[in-house]
């Protein structure tokens, strides 16, 4: 579902073009993105990316060829998300009516080149097909139609995954269960049965909880290693968790806190990988937000990269006027890492930094060649 009004698109309309750094625009680079987190030691750095026909902004076909080429051609990103495509929403509109269509325009398109997979989101409160708001349930015809929801979506694109976001967004911020209706029917055993049916459907998929507000140590963060731990507990296979890092130039974290709220889900086994990274600052973008927007980035990134366990960074899109951000906070924008105009912001650099290693000289999780990787 898109969220568009005619303010959002007007302020996403003054949001840029913006200060720029370097502009690694139309061809393959030497060493983009993917290359230094690679050298770091992640597995991926990457970039969800939409169906063409459910970007949040219409009108710029004419920017596709250079943002395609930079999406799959440029060497920046070794992994993808489809931003909607595979959302219960998409993929069964109706009960028991599956439609992979739009899901399946960016797993081809990862296939091809040869990107991971990051799939995204089985069992979610929002963007649901209307039918499963409207329907009385019963524990047990929910629990069977979360099952055929999961049999169905994650059959489809089994062993095409590299994860799995199982169950999104469960928790309030004080770490208490959000009131869904998932939530509402069968409390918290339905993240049990989502995450058992995803391993017997999938079994090489990596299984993550994901959502947002993770990124620092706090009730939120202790509420999902409550879930990891529910689930272990149950004898149920969980392989990850996501921390979405929408975050706010402004009022970021520091790399400390970043590192602790990292470590903190690392300690209990699980991996961990910023999933839908974005940092949002109040537009217009001035040469002082977009330098705390750089700081910010470079501790988020850095954090990952110090910390053994956190495998990959997914930034939600990377070109500014695809990004979901002004059309949900308004006021705000700018939050990726590649202005309307392919010019790239000082964040940008603050994400080399991070993955070559300037972060800070402590905590190197001593991987391959990380520190001798200089630009
Ligand atoms: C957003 C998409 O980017 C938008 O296009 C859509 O209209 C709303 O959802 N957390 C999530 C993502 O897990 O799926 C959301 O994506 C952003 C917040």
């Amino acid at each position: 579902m898109l969220l568009l009004s005619a303010t959002s698109l007007l302020l996403a309309a003054v949001s840029a073009p913006l200060a720029s750094a370097s502009a690694p625009g139309n061809g393959p680079v030497k060493k983009g993105l993917d290359f230094h987190a690679k050298q770091a030691g992640l597995k991926y750095f990457g970039a969800a990316t939409d169906s063409p026909g459910q970007r949040e902004r219409a009108g710029y076909e004419a920017a596709y060829s250079q943002y395609d080429a930079i999406m799959w051609k440029s060497g920046e990103f070794g992994q993808t998300t489809p931003t909607n495509g595979q959302k219960w929403l998409f993929s069964e509109p109706q009960q028991g009516v599956f439609n992979y269509t739009e899901g399946e325009i960016i797993a081809s398109k990862a296939q091809k080149a040869g990107l991971y997979l990051r799939c995204h989101a089985l069992v979610w409160h929002s963007q649901l097909a209307p039918w499963v708001e409207s329907t009385t349930w019963t524990p047990a015809t929910l629990r069977a139609a979360i099952i055929a929801h999961i049999e169905g979506v994650a059959k489809h694109w089994k062993g095409r995954c590299y994860a799995w976001d199982v169950v999104n967004e469960a928790l309030n911020e004080d770490g208490t269960y959000r009131d869904s209706v998932f939530y509402k029917v069968l409390g918290e055993e339905y993240i049990k049965l989502a995450f058992k049916t995803a391993a017997r459907v999938d079994p090489h998929a990596k299984l993550y909880y994901n959502d947002y507000n993770l990124e620092s140590p706090g009730a939120k963060a202790d509420g999902a290693k409550g879930i990891v731990k529910m689930l272990r507990k149950a004898g149920i296979k969980v392989d990850g968790v996501g921390l979405q890092a929408h975050l706010i130039a402004e009022s970021h974290p520091t790399l400390d806190e970043h590192i602790a709220a990292i470590k903190g889900f690392a300690s209990l086994g699980v991996e961990v990988a910023l999933t839908e990274l974005d940092i949002r600052l109040q537009t217009p973008a001035t040469a002082a937000n977009l330098a705390l927007q750089k700081t910010a980035y470079k501790n988020v990134v850095g954090a990952c990269v110090q910390v053994k366990g956190c495998v990959g960074v997914t930034i939600w899109d990377f070109y500014d006027p695809f990004s979901w951000v002004p059309y949900v906070f308004s006021g705000q924008g700018a939050a990726l890492l590649w202005n309307e105009d392919f010019s790239t912001h000082p964040a940008y650099v603050g994400v080399v930094e991070a993955l070559t290693n300037k972060t800070r000289g402590r905590g190197k999780r001593g991987r391959r060649g990380a520190s001798l990787i200089l630009n």
